[in-house]
């Protein structure tokens, strides 16, 4: 028997008892998917998108990094956000981090983990940012959690600065970016209530004309 034979089995009932539901699903979804969110998550294993949010296969667009991490200059994410905004036309892009992140914690230690601490270098500098209120917290817990939070409003504002973001807010596209948090204690998804919905939400600096305007 195959090592991966009880994730078949788990697969056959799992696309049986939804078939059981909605028959015809599966072959609805193979024509077209229509999704209004965009999800951005850490990619620990604790934290499965879907299954958070109760949404089915087809409903959720998803990018999973380690530390749910947005840079300007990662193709691979920059080209989710593109296509999510300019061809799915998703209404909302969900930024959710997690307590007790891993990728958080390594952020804020003197240990070397080797590739990776590269990533996560610039939720160190936000550590370093922050370093004065992160160090008021009780505990390591505590500024763990918190640095958590203030990361997923740093990512907020980066996709909000995205052109392909400010681009569908030029042409009028019905938008908006949140930033969640997920208690991997407890299984509660929070808003973190640092929604912007427009261009005009955006500090002037960030703002940017669309492309040969003048
Ligand atoms: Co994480």
């Amino acid at each position: 028997m195959s090592d991966l034979q009880n994730l078949f089995d788990n697969n056959e009932r799992w696309a049986e008892a939804i078939n059981q539901q909605d028959p015809g699903f599966f072959a609805k979804l193979a024509r077209q998917q229509a999704p209004e969110y965009l999800w951005i998550g850490c990619s620990d294993a604790r934290v499965p998108a879907n299954e958070i949010v109760g949404l089915l296969p087809g409903d959720l667009f998803v990018h999973r990094n380690v530390a749910n991490v947005v840079l300007h200059t990662d193709l691979n994410c920059l080209s989710v956000i593109q296509y999510a905004v300019d061809v799915l036309k998703v209404r909302h892009i969900l930024v959710t981090g997690h307590y007790g992140c891993g990728g958080v914690r390594a952020s804020m230690q003197d240990t070397q983990f080797g590739l990776i601490d590269g990533w996560l270098r610039t939720i160190r500098d936000l550590y370093y940012e922050h370093r004065e209120h992160l160090a008021t917290l009780p505990g390591e817990e505590e500024r763990v959690d918190r640095h958590g939070e203030l990361n997923v409003i740093q990512q907020v504002a980066h996709v909000r600065h995205t052109t392909s973001v400010q681009n569908a807010w030029h042409r009028g596209q019905e938008l908006s970016v949140h930033g969640c948090i997920y208690g991997i204690k407890d299984g509660r998804w929070k808003n973190l209530d640092v929604t912007v919905s427009g261009i005009e939400q955006l500090p002037p600096q960030y703002r940017l004309r669309p492309l040969g305007q003048n």
